[in-house]
């Protein structure tokens, strides 16, 4: 029954959005009704990330899908034995550090991130030697071993809290973050902007190494310029706007009307009933996912800007993770409960 309630659900979501996406539906309707049902029989929680292609994105529904935090939530919450997760490696092990006891798989184990892949655990102890007793705040995007070696986790979604809190708890001014240099310059702006006085110690700031995600380095503020010009998205205009993501540029986030985490940005095009027309500076898919959700608004599409790492998880890897239970996501138990620790003082903030 849950079976058939989620295909009707699935085409419902995608019948709102582009008529490409109900063909696509369509065709892979029986691959989608095959995943729901091992779904049920093996008591599968399948979570999905906010840049999963639209057929992936909707095999998980409401309360599944979602930022980087909301899941990392969801997955603390989880009751069923086993979780497939939607999303990179990053996020499947977090799911995992959270759930030792519970299977967690993911449908392709190459689904890395240009901000996790090079910043390992070494990395972050360097930082620690060279700036001792500062509290390191590690963003998500990172492995265990690194988040091992970390004070707190954060997400875009709570960054600057996690900063704010990391700086009090330790009676500082200065707070290391890691490893996004460009959100580092963003979160380090939004503090003095609140009249904090905060010192944060970002890749790039005083030394030459930086990092950054490959998919919203590529915007540019040129480019959010250009939108605005050929799209008629004029900051006057109320009915128009461009929201993007912390990972950019921030040049990039003073042509914005808005910038946040995925999730934010899904908030505030709730909050703006009188949206017509709007652009996210951010990963091609969630645009996709937001024409179904908001069939009312024209959204503006940049394809090139698509994360490779996300485009990993098919339908087809997926169905055959669910059939195998393999690949597996799997973590030391001397880091993982390290890595329990970042994690849990992020939530502790949230909550
Ligand atoms: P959020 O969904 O947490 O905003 O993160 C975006 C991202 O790039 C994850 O890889
Ligand atoms: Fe990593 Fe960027 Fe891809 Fe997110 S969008 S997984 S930060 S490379």
């Amino acid at each position: 029954m849950a079976t058939s309630n989620d295909l009707i659900r699935i085409e419902q979501a995608l019948h709102r959005g582009s008529a490409d996406q109900y063909l696509d539906f369509q065709a892979h309707q029986d691959i989608i009704q095959r995943i729901l049902q091992l779904r049920d029989q093996k008591s599968v929680l399948i979570l999905g990330h906010n840049y999963m292609a639209p057929l992936v994105y909707h095999l998980s529904g409401e309360g599944e899908r979602g930022d980087s935090l909301q899941l990392a939530q969801y997955a603390a919450k989880s009751t069923k034995p086993i979780i497939l997760f939607d999303g990179v490696r990053f996020m499947a092990e977090t799911a995992k550090i959270l759930n030792p006891e519970k299977k967690v798989l993911i449908a392709d184990m190459k689904a890395g991130c240009s901000l996790a892949d090079p910043f390992r655990g070494e990395d972050v102890r360097k930082y620690k030697e060279k700036y001792p007793g500062l509290p390191v705040v590690l963003y998500i995007n990172s492995y265990a071993d690194a988040k091992a070696e970390a004070d707190y986790c954060c997400t875009s979604s709570n960054g600057l809290k996690v900063v704010e809190h990391a700086a009090k708890e330790f009676g500082t001014k200065q707070v290391v973050f890691l490893p996004d240099s460009l959100m580092g310059a963003n979160l380090q702006e939004e503090l003095k902007q609140q009249g904090s006085d905060i010192d944060l110690i970002y890749p790039g700031k005083y030394d030459a190494k930086h990092g950054a995600c490959e998919v919203h380095a590529q915007i540019t503020a040129e480019m959010i310029r250009n939108i605005r010009h050929d799209f008629s998205l004029s900051p006057e205009d109320k009915s128009t706007a461009v929201l993007v993501h912390w990972e950019c540029h921030p040049d990039v986030l003073k042509e914005a009307d808005f910038h946040g985490s995925t999730s934010a940005m899904i908030k505030y095009l709730y909050s703006h009933p009188e949206l017509k027309r709007v652009y996210l500076g951010t990963e091609c898919e969630m645009t996709a996912n937001m024409q179904n959700e908001f069939p009312q608004i024209e959204f503006v599409r940049t394809c090139a800007i698509a994360c490779q790492h996300m485009g990993k998880i098919t339908l087809h890897k997926i169905l055959k993770a669910l059939e195998t239970e393999q690949p597996e996501v799997t973590v030391p138990e001397e880091i993982r409960v390290r890595a329990l620790g970042s994690i849990k003082r992020m939530l502790a903030i949230n909550t």
